[in-house]
């Protein structure tokens, strides 16, 4: 039987964030019905990630998971990175999984269920040249910050990263299909655009890049704020940085990774930069845009990796001084040349200098949280807080603003800055123009 209801569970990045909606769209598209719970699904979508440790194992327990009290299951989609890696692998490893479908082939899922729904069991993780995007209904939904994907994939190679196998080549989206798109968004409510991608400031259409994507998006009104994530040192082109001080709906954020801040390390991890033209880059940035919060990834105990490198990379948070960032621990990710290297790193060692690492962190991110005390800005209220009456919205440069505020999901209101705490900032509203 053809399943009449359906529940997508994604994890990991934000770009399963965003695909996970558009297979919600897509089903939606077909008739299907979003479920409240995972139990009345007849379908569930587990849309998965491969990036760390024991990805797959966590997948296979999320399906075993849903086996019901009566011994019954819903029809099961496997989903995201981890279907794309194991393949037809996973349905011999769990016979409760009826579809494999990777995430560039996921515009065919309605066809795939309506397959397992006779009892077959397809697999599909082509790489098709045609963009699954082009198969896809218009947006008609959209929170006040939406994700937008632009451009998938990565050439780069890194040594521990399985993203040029999960998700493939770099591949950038035509720009006029992300306009479209980006107005489409802001119809249905959106007030700010994250644009996505695994690279996404290698986008580049007839040798304008990502600057002029930007530019062109600037122009949309009703649009207010536009952001970018991930990217890499090396595409940081100077109309880029430039973009950060000339557009103004262009939020003071940047996410950067360095991943590390020896130059030794960052050679064994094929990062084709150095932590001095890091800084340099992080430099030009900040004369574009002075009070612009950046963040950035970091990985400890990468093969190979000693007391000194660790040090250095200390060393370069504290050079850096991070609004904000990410951490983790190695984790070998099977078929990446890293995982093969000697001299991985214990355990222990690795749980040590993550710790070091994060305090560190969290130094900064409440300086500069302590920084922004006493500013007047604005804040894109995104959702209700705990108590009655107060929202929780964003500040530009990414931090959570807690708020009293008649104001709804998607207004724009003007606040002061009044407190810091380690993770958010308080806000107080300044008075309103009577409506
Ligand atoms: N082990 C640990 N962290 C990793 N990342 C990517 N691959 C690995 C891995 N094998 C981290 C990087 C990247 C972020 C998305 O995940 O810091 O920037
Ligand atoms: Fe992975 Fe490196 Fe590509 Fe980022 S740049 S997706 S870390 S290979």
């Amino acid at each position: 039987m053809i399943p009449k209801t359906f529940k997508i569970k994604s994890f990991g990045c934000q770009m399963n964030v965003y695909d996970g909606e558009r297979m919600a769209e897509l089903l939606d598209s077909r008739g299907m019905r979003a479920a409240g719970a995972d139990e009345d699904a007849d379908l569930v979508v587990l849309n998965t990630c491969h990036i760390r440790e024991k990805a797959a194992e966590k997948a296979y327990s999320d399906v075993g998971r849903l086996r019901r009290e009566d011994g019954s299951k819903p029809l099961i989609a496997l989903a995201g990175c981890v279907a794309q890696a194991e393949g037809a692998e996973a349905q011999r490893r769990s016979s409760m999984i009826d579809v494999v479908v990777g995430p560039q082939a996921y515009h065919r899922l309605p066809e795939l269920v309506a397959e397992a729904a006779l009892g077959r069991r397809p697999v599909d993780t082509d790489m098709p040249a045609i963009s699954k995007f082009d198969a896809m209904p218009p947006r008609r939904r959209a929170s006040p910050s939406a994700f937008l994907t632009v451009q998938e994939g990565c050439d780069k190679f890194c040594t521990y990263c399985v993203v040029p196998y999960t998700r493939g080549a770099e591949i950038g989206r035509p720009s006029r299909d992300i306009l479209t798109e980006a107005r489409s968004l802001v119809a249905a409510g959106a007030r700010e655009i994250v644009l996505l991608g695994q690279n996404v400031n290698a986008w580049a259409e007839d040798g304008r890049g990502l600057a002029g994507l930007i530019r062109a998006l600037a122009a949309i009104s009703g649009l207010e704020r536009i952001r970018y994530t991930t990217s890499h040192p090396n595409d940081m082109d100077d109309a880029l940085i430039a973009a950060h001080g000339e557009i103004g709906k262009l939020m003071p954020y940047l996410h950067l990774p360095v991943q590390s801040g020896s130059d030794r390390v960052l050679r064994a991890m094929n990062r084709s930069h150095g932590a001095d033209s890091y800084l340099r880059i992080i430099d030009k940035v900040r004369a574009a845009r002075p009070d612009i919060a950046v963040s950035g990834d970091f990985i400890v105990g990468f093969p190979g990796e000693s007391d000194a490198d660790f040090k250095e990379t200390l060393n370069i948070v504290d050079a850096v001084g991070y609004a904000s960032a990410y951490s983790f621990k190695y984790s070998p990710r099977p078929g990446t040349p890293a995982a093969m290297m000697e001299d991985q790193i214990e355990r222990d060692v690795m749980d040590q200098r993550l710790q070091q690492l994060q305090e560190r962190i969290a130094y900064h991110q409440a300086a500069f949280n302590r920084s922004r005390v006493g500013t007047g800005t604005q804040i894109l209220i995104e959702r209700a807080g705990r108590s009655p009456g107060q929202m929780i919205g964003k500040s530009p440069w990414l931090q959570s603003v807690h708020v009293e505020t008649a104001a709804s999901p998607g207004e724009i209101i003007d606040v002061t800055l009044v407190a810091a705490g380690p993770r958010s900032m308080t806000g107080a509203e300044r008075a309103r123009a009577a409506a």
